[in-house]
């Protein structure tokens, strides 16, 4: 196959330390890379452009929670049943592809299949027998019969677990939102998308809170008359926020909120405008849990229009689910404006039953029954010292039970902005992959943002002198003091330095010469611009910040 833009950003990426992919001397896998030094600075960089806009601008709170997820979680959250692709397998060559990957495009999958006229990409036989498969990676925690888990394919449920504690966190005010940052795992069928499609990524989740009868945003009015770029599957529209949310284009002003936060984002990061469009989802592709969801997807040269960031109403679901398998009170309050009289029905354990059959637990049964909603109240289980157990209706009584109130009581609705860091950081790499075809010699030029770029300045002595390069490095120690990342380098031709700092996207070269030495100046050359001015050496680390806006 002739080189495509992919091919080529990965071979720069690999020779100068971003991406590597993982265990190549054992031959490699697919779906596994590896950052390098450049790469990882850079997911650094992305993901604390992501935190300046969650958790700065929008004062969401971050969390981190394991990786390793009980299999109860993942059960009730819709993931064991739901969590799958469907996969067809070749009998002759004994591949297994993701039926969605090799049907044509405008086919449904039930008509591909039915029509009986898929083909196994590699060896033509005829293809049968679509079944899903659960792209979830288990484990067991412990030795022998260990507690069934998984690794998490999303770090959202993390956060969901944790409601009622993040809940009283937020003084028991919505909207709040958390965000997490971390791996998830799919089992991905026989992925060939390179990075875009791993085994193992980082996502940036964010999960918002509302009340569903309220689901505005604060900054809702700061945003409103700002252009989305959408696309409803047949047109392109370009659309304010307000007018979106009028229309009923986009469902509710939070979620319209959201997208517009994540267009900004992605704009910032240095996603190119013309290559970047939210999508909607149609009825039959959204995931079990969302009833609107959106996603922010980026052009590729190689791959067409791929989703980067998946923007879900994910209502009650979750945290409906939740409540009625783990029956802890996940519920949010609604304040009256003033104490009302309401008749409610309630759980009453019965300790002269729980006591006989349950003994030294009896007590602990009966605290948690008592924080029970009896909507959950067909089969009641509680957890006692990590056990669940079953309690049987003769253990308690639900009865109506007339109390003043201060409001009452929800399961708060969800937004789910879920960002996808290593295919984002894969399209900034592509949309600011610059070749100059001009030169001989071949010659990119990586146009990072400067607070993507892992390196912000090279610092350079002209020649190999030895009074130069303790001048340079000086200043190198200088610039380093001020918390800006600089390379130094005195090796090779001037031109060879601000080439190999192009290639890796440093927006400044800082150049000490001979006059250096005499007029206390040095060369600051643009890497955009190519142009270079003279500064004294004093400015050079203030100069540095406010060119790169630190
Ligand atoms: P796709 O349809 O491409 O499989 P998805 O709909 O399963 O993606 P989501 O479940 O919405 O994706 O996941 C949220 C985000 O996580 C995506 O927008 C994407 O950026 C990222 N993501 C999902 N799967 C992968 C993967 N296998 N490798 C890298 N990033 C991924
Ligand atoms: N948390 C959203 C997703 O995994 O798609």
């Amino acid at each position: 196959m002739p080189q495509d833009i992919y091919d080529r950003i990965m071979m720069v990426a690999k020779r100068r330390g971003f991406i590597y992919p993982s265990f190549e001397i054992y031959g490699g896998i697919a779906g596994f890379y590896d950052y390098g030094p450049l790469g990882s600075q850079l997911k650094n960089n992305l993901e604390n452009l992501w935190r300046r806009f969650f958790v700065l601008h929008d004062k969401c709170v971050e969390i981190s929670t394991p990786t390793i997820t009980l299999y109860e979680v993942l059960a009730a959250s819709g993931h064991v049943e739901e969590f799958t692709d469907l996969t067809v397998d070749c009998l002759k060559c004994q591949r297994s592809y993701k039926v969605e990957d090799i049907i044509d495009k405008g086919l449904s999958v039930e008509q591909a299949m039915n029509e009986d006229n898929i083909r196994c990409p590699t060896c033509h036989a005829s293809l049968h027998d679509a079944h899903p498969v659960n792209l979830m990676f288990s484990t067991s925690i412990g030795a022998g019969d260990g507690r069934k888990a998984f690794l998490r394919p999303e770090t959202a449920q993390g956060i969901f677990t944790n409601f009622h504690l993040l809940y009283q966190f937020n003084r028991k005010k919505l909207p709040f939102g958390v965000v997490q940052i971390g791996r998830g795992y799919r089992n991905e069928i026989s992925p060939r998308q390179g990075t875009i499609r791993q085994r193992e990524f980082s996502m940036a989740e964010a999960e918002i809170f509302f009340d569903p009868q309220d689901k505005t945003h604060p900054l809702f009015p700061t945003v409103q008359d700002k252009e989305l770029f959408l696309f409803d599957n047949i047109n392109e529209l370009k659309m304010s926020v307000a007018d979106a949310v009028k229309k009923k284009v986009i469902n509710n002003q939070a979620l319209a909120y959201y997208m517009y936060l994540t267009q900004e984002f992605l704009l910032q990061a240095g996603v190119n405008p013309k290559k970047f469009r939210f999508r909607k989802h149609a009825a039959d592709e959204l995931a079990h849990y969302a009833t609107e969801c959106w996603d922010a997807e980026l052009h590729s040269e190689r791959f067409g229009w791929v989703e980067c960031v998946g923007i879900a109403d994910r209502s009650a679901y979750d945290l409906n689910a939740h409540i009625v398998s783990s029956s802890v009170d996940m519920y949010a309050l609604r304040p009256f404006d003033e104490p009302k009289e309401i008749t409610t029905k309630k759980i009453i354990p019965k300790m002269n039953v729980l006591g006989p059959r349950f003994g030294s637990t009896a007590g602990k049964i009966k605290e948690q029954l008592e924080t029970l909603h009896p909507s959950t109240a067909k089969k009641i289980t509680v957890t006692v010292d990590g056990e669940p157990l079953e309690i049987p209706k003769e253990c308690y009584d639900i009865v109506d039970v007339t109390e003043k109130q201060s409001g009452e009581k929800f399961v708060p609705h969800v937004i789910e902005p879920s960002f996808g860091i290593d295919r984002i950081l894969y399209f900034v790499l592509e949309h600011n992959f610059v070749e100059d075809k001009k030169k001989e010699e071949e010659y990119t030029v990586l146009r990072l943002t400067p607070k993507m770029a892992p390196i912000k300045a090279g610092v350079f002595p002209l020649i190999s002198n030895e009074q130069l390069i303790r001048l340079a490095r000086d200043i190198d120690d200088t610039i380093r003091k001020h918390g800006i990342e600089t390379y130094y380098d005195e090796s090779g031709t001037i031109g060879r330095r601000y080439a190999r700092m192009d290639e890796i996207g440093t927006p400044f070269c800082v150049t000490v010469d001979h006059d250096s030495l005499s007029d206390h100046r040095v060369t600051v050359r643009d890497r955009d611009t190519t142009k270079q001015e003279r500064i004294n050496i004093d400015d050079v680390a203030s100069l540095l910040k406010t060119k790169l806006s630190l």
